[in-house]
């Protein structure tokens, strides 16, 4: 079988020659400026939200999300943030490093996201102490989107969304990103490439003047100019004004531009992963677990999960993918409570879902590079398995 990679580079030769002009041009800014707007005003149309704020990954994006938490929705009594047992690490962190309380819920078969049972009945007791809900779309699976929106009113705690696997996925046609405020990552091995990059969205003008300023030292001066009065003082000058404690999670403009090259592709990238995904899914043993399907969601898949919960078999397949050159990955985190950075957050054995995924799940690529006929060879080797 030819080599089948995680991710493979979008780039055409002719993106390389715009790349080289781009380069060239003595005109061009490389830092942030004229090609960041663009890409920005590019994926607020795209997403259908409000404003989007480009910054340098997803990770950092996701610590936008926890500085807001923190200097804006938190008070001593509302200090927890809930996650998924399985997701990014980063998706996390960022939270845990500014002090918040972390509390896992396990997440659904059904969705891949946490699972809504699970929260309500932590909710029910303990929304009080909640500052943030924080979702993930896994895979670029669809969570329940009308159930988050219902909860977040019922229990009045804020939902939001890290869909940095999930760039093209959508509710009800409207992007998920669209729904709350979100992030997303435009590194290499995602679904829309900018080399390295991530992305805020938000519906919330507010919130969009506070992560602009965020991500450029917490300074107000890239604000356009009839937004910029409310956060002047007088004792300092305009050009070096830190409004609020911000950190440099700026992009660049040859990230833009080379991310702006790659949002051209979208409808094919789109088309491409649901007709790859759809083949697999349709030919695909009932022995295999795959997440369900429901009317509303559009499922926009970031890769291929293989999971079979017969002993051994995870193995076996693996040996399989390494003989023939298929790039493989845990998925994701695995179960996160057994990470070292997490295991003090609770155990890792309360978390049954997870343990499923970290025990005998794993995941191949699925990117528009794959071929049908290299999807029916594996799709038929995995079913002879069973
Ligand atoms: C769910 C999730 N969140 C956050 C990130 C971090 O994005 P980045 O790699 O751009 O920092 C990733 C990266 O793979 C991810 O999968």
């Amino acid at each position: 079988m030819s080599e089948w990679k995680l991710n493979d580079s979008n780039f055409t030769w002719l993106d390389r020659l715009k790349l080289s002009t781009f380069f060239l041009n003595p005109h061009h800014m490389w830092t942030m400026s004229t090609q960041v707007k663009k890409f920005e005003a590019l994926m607020t149309e795209y997403i259908g939200s409000q404003h989007s704020i480009f910054v340098s990954n997803g990770s950092t994006a996701n610590t936008l999300l926890a500085m807001y938490t923190q200097d804006c929705i938190a008070t001593p009594e509302k200090k927890t943030v809930i996650f998924p047992s399985v997701t990014w690490i980063t998706s996390v962190s960022p939270f845990i490093r500014l002090g918040f309380t972390p509390k896992f819920i396990d997440i659904s078969l059904d969705d891949f996201a946490m699972d809504l049972d699970l929260l309500e009945a932590y909710l029910a007791e303990h929304h009080h102490e909640v500052a943030l809900i924080f979702v993930t779309a896994l895979l670029g699976r669809t969570p329940n989107i009308a159930r988050l929106k219902n909860i977040e009113e019922k229990y009045n705690v804020r939902v939001m969304m890290d869909n940095c696997e999930a760039h093209f996925s959508t509710y009800n046609d409207k992007n998920i990103s669209s729904y709350f405020t979100s992030t997303t990552s435009t590194y290499f091995g995602h679904l829309l490439q900018s080399v390295e990059g991530g992305f805020v969205f938000t519906n919330d003008k507010a919130e969009q003047e506070y992560f602009t300023m965020s991500r450029n030292h917490g300074m107000f001066r890239t604000l356009p100019a009839e937004e910029q009065n409310k956060y002047r003082n007088p004792l300092v000058d305009d050009r070096f004004s830190f409004y609020h404690l911000g950190n440099n999670f700026r992009n660049t403009d040859l990230h833009a531009k080379v991310g702006i090259l790659d949002f051209a592709r979208i409808n094919f990238y789109t088309q491409q992963r649901l007709k790859l995904y759809e083949i697999f899914k349709d030919n695909l043993s009932e022995h295999y677990i795959l997440p369900k399907e429901f009317k509303e969601r559009k499922n926009v898949m970031f890769c291929l999960p293989i999971i079979s919960t017969v002993d051994g078999l995870k193995e076996h397949i693996m040996a399989y993918c390494q003989r023939n050159h298929i790039e493989m990955r845990p998925i994701i985190s695995g179960n996160l409570l057994r990470q070292t950075a997490l295991k003090d957050f609770g155990d890792y054995k309360d978390y049954p879902i997870a343990e499923l995924i970290h025990q005998y799940g794993f995941y191949i690529g699925l990117h528009p590079q794959i071929t049908k006929k290299q999807i029916l060879t594996f799709v038929q080797y995995l079913n002879s398995l069973v």
